[in-house]
């Protein structure tokens, strides 16, 4: 029987994880994984939150080469030396190509609330991403219960056009995350959490 302790451990022993093993990951745990991502809390109960799967080679390395052209012009504009610059790229590129899965979080305002005013459609924009978000943790924690390591990568937030036209996603999917998954090489000790103190104001 699951007990409330070993709830809690579970939930503290999530880590990003950012070497994966070669191993495929079954396609019907990458479902399961997606699955309980859709039982996250969304505002209205919409479900604004969005899947690419992408576990196919050519397909990462589209993908990877759609965005380390976007980044390589980005850090361009950034005072980085040209060596600085091509082992970041490479960096990044290797991490997608090296991922047995990646999914790409996206965003569908579609079916959110449309408001006249621009501090409502602010809000209503806000609550929507927080919503999507919820599923992106909701996936991580999935994936923990699979055994699986992931990491949430934010690159994608700089790169919505490039990643939207690279995986011919539909044009309301705004992507806003991507995540890394597979089965992990180690597990890294945990990365320090602010004291309670600092971060809770109890009234
Ligand atoms: C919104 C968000 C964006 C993140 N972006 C990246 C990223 O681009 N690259 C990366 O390696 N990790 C990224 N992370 C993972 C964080 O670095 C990680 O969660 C944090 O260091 C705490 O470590 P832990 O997840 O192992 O507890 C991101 C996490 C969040 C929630």
């Amino acid at each position: 029987m699951t007990t409330t302790p070993d709830l809690h451990a579970f939930l503290r022993t999530r880590r990003s994880i950012r070497r994966f093993k070669a191993d495929r990951v079954p396609d019907s745990v990458i479902r399961d994984i997606l699955h309980t991502a859709t039982f996250a809390p969304s505002a209205h109960n919409r479900q604004p939150w969005r899947f690419i799967v992408l576990t196919d080679s050519p397909a990462k390395q589209h993908l990877s080469d759609a965005m380390a052209a976007e980044f390589q012009r980005d850090l361009e504009k950034d005072n980085i030396s040209s060596e600085e610059i091509t082992k970041r790229v490479n960096r990044s590129r290797e991490r997608i190509t090296g991922a047995p899965v990646v999914v790409i979080l996206c965003l569908d305002m579609s079916e959110m609330d449309a408001y006249p005013d621009a501090r409502r459609k602010k809000a209503e924009y806000i609550i929507a991403t927080q919503s999507a978000a919820n599923a992106g943790m909701q996936l991580l924690l999935a994936a923990h219960a699979e055994g699986l390591g992931g990491v949430w990568v934010c690159s994608p937030m700089f790169a919505q056009e490039t990643v939207q036209k690279a995986l011919n996603i539909p044009t309301t999917w705004e992507p806003q995350a991507m995540f890394l998954l597979g089965y992990p090489v180690d597990t890294p000790p945990v990365r320090e959490r602010k004291k309670l103190q600092e971060i809770a104001i109890f009234l």
